[in-house]
């Protein structure tokens, strides 16, 4: 497939598929950059406010043109008319990949916590508000977007999520078991409540998440794809934090068990094991410097090949490839983003 020079370029139609393509992205990247401004926005400033909502009604129309002027097959997104549910969605990697998967045409349904659950969790959880400002920049793409605040460690909140979405929607097809919580300490000196609070959320919050969704995926006859958000540390026995490790693995049984058991109702079942991911509730509340200065082993850990972390987006292009029919016989697979840490000497 060839490509013109831009001065060729007449209209939409004019432009090659491959170019087509790519037009569309970018314009959802900025339809995304938009949307974050405009959520950012003060009450105040109501002038900035007028120009940035002209902007994006300007944006949302190039799209549509282009839509309309392609194929279907090209610029559709690459989960277009999908429904997903995304547990931890407030903040962080679990926002990203909302509006990752909206970007790519899918509707979605964002779940928080949203409060604190224990003090042995050295930073706060997400807010409400984080919660809304995720639905904002999920509509802001142009796709539909309900919050419902769950708490993983109950299937009844994670139950309550999936009725939602099946409320809203009618349907679900793709489940992100995002929510996570970590801490650190020595192994033989973490305190019972540490060692609890992460367990249930990261492990049981998922087996949760996957229960809730998998009897109403079943009946809807028509597959689907469920991601849980392991990590390199569900891979490699990472210090100095035994629990966080435990429950990273016990992910991938549970996942490996739930691939093969759910392979006859076609739905697809595969883990995320990102290394240190920017700017997220987790990199901020447990800091890498101090894990390094204070465990030569951790430091070795995040000595990575490629880049020292990796950002939201990258690990949402994972989750996105393995919620689409691209990925329609990837099954079982523990998908590393992770900058090369696992498989280092
Ligand atoms: N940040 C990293 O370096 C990193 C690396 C590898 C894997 N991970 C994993 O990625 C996932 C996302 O974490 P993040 O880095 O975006 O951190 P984050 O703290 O920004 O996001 C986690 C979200 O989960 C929510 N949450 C916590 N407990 C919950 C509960 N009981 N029920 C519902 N929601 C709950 C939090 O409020 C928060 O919004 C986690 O599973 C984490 O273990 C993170």
């Amino acid at each position: 497939m060839s490509r013109r020079p831009e001065a060729e370029r007449s209209d939409w139609t004019d432009l090659d598929l491959l170019t087509r393509q790519e037009a569309y992205g970018r314009l959802q990247e900025e339809i995304t950059e938009t949307g974050t401004r405009l959520a950012e926005l003060g009450d105040s400033d109501e002038a900035e406010r007028g120009l940035l909502e002209a902007r994006l009604r300007a944006l949302r129309e190039a799209a549509g043109d282009l839509t309309d002027n392609a194929t279907t097959e090209v610029v559709m997104g690459r989960v277009q008319g999908k429904v997903a549910l995304i547990t931890g969605a407030a903040r962080g990697q679990g926002r990203s990949h909302a509006v990752r998967l909206a970007e790519e045409g899918a509707d979605v349904v964002v779940t928080d916590v949203c409060h604190d659950i224990s003090d042995a969790l050295p930073y706060p959880l997400a807010s409400k508000e984080e919660l809304d400002e995720t639905v904002e920049l999920v509509r802001a793409t142009g796709r539909r977007c309900v919050a419902v605040q769950a708490d993983v460690r109950s299937v009844t909140e994670v139950r309550a999520a999936v009725d939602a979405a099946r409320a809203e929607f009618g349907r679900l097809d793709i489940v992100v078991a995002n929510a996570g919580v970590m801490s650190s300490g020595s192994a033989w000196e973490l305190s019972e409540e540490a060692w609890d609070v992460v367990v249930d959320v990261n492990l049981k919050g998922a087996w949760n998440t996957a229960r809730a969704a998998i009897p109403w995926l079943i009946e809807a006859g028509a597959g689907g794809s469920i991601i849980m958000i392991s990590s390199a540390a569900g891979i490699r026995g990472h210090v100095p934090y035994a629990h966080y490790v435990a429950s990273k693995h016990g992910v991938v049984g549970l996942m490996k068990a739930l691939s093969n058991e759910l392979a006859p109702h076609r739905i697809r079942v595969n883990t995320v094991h990102p290394t240190g991911v920017s700017d997220t509730g987790i990199s901020v509340g447990v800091p890498v410097e101090e894990l390094a200065a204070r465990e030569p082993l951790f430091a070795l850990a995040a000595m990575n090949p490629l880049a020292p972390y990796v950002e939201p987006r990258d690990v949402s292009n994972a989750v996105l490839f393995l919620a689409s029919d691209e990925g329609r016989y990837v099954t079982g697979l523990q998908f590393t983003v992770d900058a090369g840490s696992t498989n280092k000497p």
